[in-house]
């Protein structure tokens, strides 16, 4: 068994990176996909439901898939400072894999909603933190703005090497389950983790297995794409928060606004890419409110032990709803991407969760409690 080294060495063949690149990684990648268990049991749903626990990536958000690759060029091409704009999560990998790499990261962040462990992880990595007082679509013109007089590297998801590290997350799906889900539900923000999916799904549709040989470079002949190519590829499903829904309202949002910090966007950067992916997948759009999305954040923890982050608790929110709704058959497969752990917004999880039960220190008082619940 080979140690893991994270996704480039991983998925070198399918990566666009120089044969002499220095590789910066913190051995993202190979993240958990978790079959749910109660959950389904709950709502009678006959089907697999999985859920891919990208907030077990290095700095706990599915971010780092996309900056091991934009770093590893940027460094490359002789870049020593890199720049982003960011509801969070960004601003922490981007900080996290220059000081790997020993560059500079700007990180443009909204004035006040960022969540707290986004922000302390940009500020230990020793980032250059701006704060705006604006939100995430003025940070990104910004950035858009500066990286043209300046010799700055953006790596928000208009660099195409994000989305290249991203789409590994489907590579690693089609090997877990042998074949690519029926369903895959996903939160939607500037929509660049959706595209990022559909281009690594694409990918192994069309050359997991070698045609003459029928050699697979991925599952070593265990999955389900016999005869060089042609498998099928998964139905995507984007879940916005009502107050973010820029696909839902087929324009753009000027003031967003969610309890879903992440997702907190109005002018999604890949707006065109996403509806393609719509279109050639035959999936859909939807949203849902803050309630909803708080509510199975709190379902999933509580019920399966897997604790993501708001934005994230969007796709399964989203999917339930729509098993629910008949739209997501029964007996299909379906995986939702948690795109962040929720680790990463404390404040929202302490004003939700289980109450403190504060007592005097004696084993009376505390017997009492343990008493009446068992
Ligand atoms: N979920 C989380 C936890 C995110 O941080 C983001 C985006 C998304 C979902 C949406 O992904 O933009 O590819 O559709 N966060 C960016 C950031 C905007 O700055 O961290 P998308």
């Amino acid at each position: 068994s080979q140690r893991y080294t994270g996704l480039i060495e991983r998925y070198r063949d399918r990566l666009p990176v120089a044969d002499d690149a220095r590789l910066i990684s913190l051995g993202e990648g190979a993240t958990p996909l978790i079959r749910l268990h109660n959950i389904p049991r709950d709502i009678g749903f006959g089907g697999e439901l999985y859920v891919k626990y990208e907030g077990l990536n290095p700095t706990g958000s599915f971010k780092d898939r996309g900056m091991t690759m934009a770093v590893t060029q940027a460094v490359a091409e002789g870049a020593k400072a890199i720049i982003c704009a960011s509801t969070g999560n960004t601003s922490a990998a981007a900080a996290a894999y220059a000081a790997r790499a020993g560059i500079t990261a700007f990180v443009l962040i909204p004035d006040g909603k960022i969540a707290m462990g986004k922000l302390a992880q940009a500020m230990m990595h020793g980032a250059r933190i701006i704060q705006i007082a604006g939100n995430f679509d003025a940070g990104m013109r910004l950035v858009r703005e500066v990286a043209e007089q300046t010799p700055v590297t953006i790596v928000n998801s208009i660099n195409p090497y994000r989305l290249q590290g991203q789409k590994t997350a489907a590579f690693e799906i089609v090997e877990d389950l042998g074949r690519a889900p029926d369903y895959h539900c996903l939160p939607v923000g500037n929509a660049g983790n959706i595209t990022a999916h559909w281009i690594g799904y694409s990918e192994c549709a069309a050359t997991h297995h070698d045609a003459v040989t029928k050699a697979c470079s991925y599952c070593g002949g265990r999955c389900a794409y016999a005869g060089g190519g042609n498998g099928e590829r998964p139905t995507m499903v984007g879940y916005q928060a009502n107050g973010s829904a820029p696909f839902l309202r087929g324009s753009m949002v000027d003031e967003p606004d969610t309890v879903a910090t992440a997702i907190r966007i109005g002018h999604p950067q890949s707006w065109d890419a996403a509806w393609v992916v719509r279109e050639e997948s035959g999936g859909w759009f939807d949203e849902l409110t803050d309630e909803e999305i708080l509510a199975t954040q709190k379902q999933l923890a509580a019920r399966e032990g897997v604790f993501c982050e708001p934005a994230s608790a969007a796709s399964l929110a989203g999917a339930l709803r729509d098993i629910s709704r008949g739209r997501i058959a029964d007996g299909t497969s379906v995986v939702c991407t948690l795109t962040g752990h929720g680790l990463k917004d404390p404040d929202i999880a302490i004003s939700q969760g289980s109450k403190i039960e504060t007592v005097p220190a004696t084993l009376d008082a505390v017997s009492a409690v343990i008493g009446e619940a068992v």
